[in-house]
């Protein structure tokens, strides 16, 4: 608490001086995890410091636009949580501003080495592996075995069963598709989404919304990042999580401050602190299991394990430049997209 007053003093003292006498007591925060979490930390963060949050829940593709549609006047401070992929683009693009937080020593080097890929505009906050979750249920009921690999998803007795995100508003999607992409080649990635495409009953805004709507029972399988998936075990629902046998890739969820931002001192006030084992323990008591960038942060027990999966060597800095994603997206709108309308 003392390096939060210390800093929060510091960062009145500059406003208070310049024109914007109020700007260390206001956060405009863009927040791309589950809400439950985004609500927990704006709410425990405005406690300690006094510092007003107003946050809003965007979908990561969702969150880069909008930072990309205000660049001339920037109306965000800081962007936490969502894949790092559009957070590299926004770095690559100069959207985000560079810092190099105090609190990089004590993260684990895929954190860190998320910062240096990026120039230090953003960093890692946590990590996750892309798999999926079924709904036992349903899929005994239609006699479907389980589909433990990227192949059996195009098993047809799986029609109208599979759930996913769309690329351009969701990062676990986007994330899913530079998977395919790693494992496969480009142009087979394409085949196999097309054809995978038979199977799914909708693309929606949200990463994680897939295995929600197969815990309900609206969908037979939802792919998402599996700690999502456990998450809707942990709650009672009929969730069977899976690490594709073929190999996966992963997420390493990042942060970045806007550049030119209103509130930059509270802005970096945040940044530290949501950085620290305090504020990433957080995630706890909300059920949110991913793996914490942090070294002395609490590993969740349920966070599923990442040396039981077999994860592909994921190229961030290739996935988050920005003419990589745009040209991915693009192809996927004519083609899979273009097909399910
Ligand atoms: C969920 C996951 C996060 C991920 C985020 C991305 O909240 O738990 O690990 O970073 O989705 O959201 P999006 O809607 O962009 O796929």
């Amino acid at each position: 608490m003392k390096s939060i007053r210390t800093a929060l003093l510091g960062a009145t003292l500059i406003a208070g001086a310049g024109a914007n006498a109020a700007s260390a007591d206001e956060l405009n925060l863009i927040c791309s995890a589950d809400n439950a979490l985004c609500e927990k930390l704006a709410a425990t963060f405005e406690e300690k410091t006094g510092i007003d949050v107003s946050m809003i829940r965007l979908s990561s593709g969702e969150a880069y636009a909008k930072i990309r549609a205000e660049a001339r006047n920037p109306q965000t401070d800081v962007w936490w949580g969502g894949t790092g992929d559009p957070h590299l683009q926004a770095a690559n693009d100069e959207l985000s501003a560079s810092y190099e937080s105090p609190m990089l020593k004590e993260l684990l080097p895929w954190a860190v080495s998320q910062a240096e890929t990026s120039g230090y505009r953003t960093v890692g906050v946590y990590s996750g592996a892309l798999g999926w979750g079924y709904n036992t249920e349903i899929l005994a009921k239609k006699g479907v075995e389980a589909p433990k690999c990227w192949a059996d998803l195009l098993n047809p007795a799986l029609k109208g069963e599979i759930s996913i995100a769309d690329p351009n508003s969701s990062g676990t999607a986007y994330t899913a598709l530079a998977t395919l992409v790693q494992l496969m080649g480009e142009d087979e990635a394409f085949e196999y989404l097309l054809a995978m495409g038979k199977n799914v009953s909708q693309y929606t805004k949200s990463g994680s919304a897939p295995v929600k709507a197969a815990a309900r029972g609206e969908a037979g399988l939802g792919i998402v990042f599996m700690h999502d998936a456990v998450k809707q075990a942990v709650a009672g629902f009929p969730i069977e999580v899976v690490a594709p046998c073929e190999g996966t890739g992963y997420e390493i969820g990042s942060m970045s401050l806007v550049d030119g931002s209103p509130n930059p001192d509270a802005a970096k006030v945040f940044y530290d602190w949501v950085l620290t084992p305090e504020a990433q323990n957080l995630a706890l008591e909300v059920g949110s299991f991913r793996i914490p960038s942090n070294k002395a942060s609490t590993q969740p027990e349920e966070a599923p394990k990442l040396e039981n999966v077999r994860l592909i060597d994921y190229d961030f800095a290739e996935y988050g430049d920005s003419e990589r994603r745009r040209n991915l997206l693009a192809r996927w709108d004519m083609e899979v997209g273009a097909a399910a309308n």
